[in-house]
């Protein structure tokens, strides 16, 4: 096996830096100082309350995943964030409706209105919904590029931070395929120059924390990072990068019941999933084009686990549908409906209904800081181009082309904890336990 690299000391500040300061970034803002002040705890995060097995099942060692790679601690990172829209983390987290005020917001009110977005890399061309007069200008896209590069120079300089790492939390941008101007560094920079309209504002972020030696990560299903060219220029600096699309609400649900159904070959011939959503997000994908970005990002789950040309008699016929509902009265709280038509034993029919009474950011805020943190250990251990360890946290996992991803929750997760094992030195676990039996 590969020997594992060396990883430098989490010591030192860590800036965390955001662009889209609305639910889900507001929402882990508050969450990490919440637990900073001892106000609540962090469930859902594995960085901070998963244990890892070492060796045999017999040799109990469990230690935290923290304690045994070595992550920074909650005190040392430090936000910031771009937002078009010029509110403060405490105005943005009151709007969003995440987080209740007087439990949550009030007691760190002062920390959160501290945290105030830098002028954001916007364009109302790639997200009709929104718009706000918290944006830079620039003669073009490489331009914008530099001045992302100043605010992140500026950031570390000024919070005396010796590294970062970025996560888009932003909206979802209109649907876009790679294409030539996204194929190398070369074309990819020349497009920047011409003001290309291939080049959308979550690619220039991208570029910056890369050329600035950011590690990357992409909550959003728009390509961002996704793309040849900057798959290329991560691997060239050693950068990481990761992506795409917070794996949270309905389709977390799915990558927890497809490879049950799968394992027992189980036939599926139906999947229908419907959402109601009331928040800024669901109003951003509201807009057909947007839609179309998350819709292929759902889509894309069962095929992969369920693997239908490998089993055309269980899953060869699936209709699978995919709905998002703006419903403004449920705000962030989303209702999600799964109806799956299933049949067993010789053909006979059976239906699974889920009804997920969910909160969306709740959901992806453990993400982003468990992202935050393992991004930062990649960065330290040399790690370059894609984190294909942290497609747990995503509904589109970004991988090389050629290779398809891994939807499976569970081989994620068995993949991150492995890798984890892999940096550490440790033994991988390969769970066939003959050693047990003499
Ligand atoms: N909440 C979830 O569970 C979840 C799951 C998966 C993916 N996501 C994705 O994460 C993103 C954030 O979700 P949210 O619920 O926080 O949405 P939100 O609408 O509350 O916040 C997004 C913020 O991004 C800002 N923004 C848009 N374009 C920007 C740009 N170019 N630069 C800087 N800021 C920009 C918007 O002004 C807004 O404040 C969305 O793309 C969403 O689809 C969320």
């Amino acid at each position: 096996m590969e020997q594992p690299p060396s990883i430098t000391s989490p010591e030192g500040r860590v800036g965390v830096l955001l662009p889209g300061l609305g639910a889900v970034a507001t929402t882990v803002v508050a969450g990490v100082e919440a637990v900073r002040q001892g106000l609540a705890e962090p469930f859902g995060s594995l960085t901070q309350m998963n244990t890892l097995r070492l060796g045999k099942r017999t040799d109990a060692r469990t230690p935290l995943i923290r304690d045994f790679v070595g992550l920074a601690g909650l005190e040392q990172l430090v936000f910031g964030a771009w937002d078009p829209i010029p509110d403060d983390a405490y105005a943005s987290a009151v709007n969003a409706g995440v987080l209740d005020p007087t439990r949550h917001l009030e007691p760190i009110r002062d920390f959160l209105a501290s945290v105030v977005p830098m002028a954001a890399v916007f364009d109302t061309a790639y997200v009709k919904r929104l718009d706000g007069p918290n944006c830079k200008s620039g003669a073009n896209k490489m331009e914008l590029a530099e001045a992302l590069r100043d605010d992140i120079r500026r950031f570390l300089a000024d919070n005396a931070c010796n590294r970062a790492v970025m996560i888009w939390c932003g909206s979802t941008e209109v649907f876009q395929r790679a294409g030539p101007a996204h194929a190398t560094v070369e074309s990819f920079e020349q497009a920047m120059l011409d003001n290309d309209p291939e080049i959308a504002p979550s690619m220039i972020y991208a570029y910056a924390a890369i050329m600035e030696g950011v590690p990357y990560a992409n909550g959003a299903p728009n390509l961002s990072a996704d793309v040849p060219a900057l798959e290329a220029l991560a691997r060239e600096r050693a950068v990481p990068i990761a992506g795409k699309d917070f794996k949270t609400g309905q389709t977390l649900m799915k990558t927890i019941l497809a490879p049950g159904l799968k394992a027992r070959m189980l036939g599926v011939n139906g999947w229908f999933s419907t959402n109601i959503l009331g928040n800024r997000d669901g109003a951003v994908l509201d807009d057909p084009a947007s839609f179309k970005t998350k819709e292929e990002s759902k889509l894309g789950v069962l095929d992969y686990i369920l693997q239908p040309d490998m089993y055309p008699q269980l899953y060869g016929d699936i209709y699978h549908k995919v709905r998002i509902n703006y419903y403004p009265p449920r705000g962030d709280d989303k209702e999600g409906w799964d109806n799956l038509d299933i049949f067993g034993w010789l053909g006979y029919p059976m239906q699974i209904k889920v009804d997920f009474l969910c909160r969306d950011s709740i959901l992806a805020a453990p993400i982003v800081l468990d992202l935050a943190l393992f991004l930062d250990l990649a960065g330290r251990a040399g790690l370059g181009g894609i984190q294909e360890w942290l497609s747990f946290y995503f509904k589109s996992p970004q991988t090389p082309e050629g290779l398809y991803p891994e939807h499976d929750l569970f081989i994620q997760h068995w993949k991150l904890k492995n890798t984890l094992r892999w940096l550490a030195g440790e033994e991988q676990i390969t769970h066939l336990g003959r050693e047990y039996y003499g």
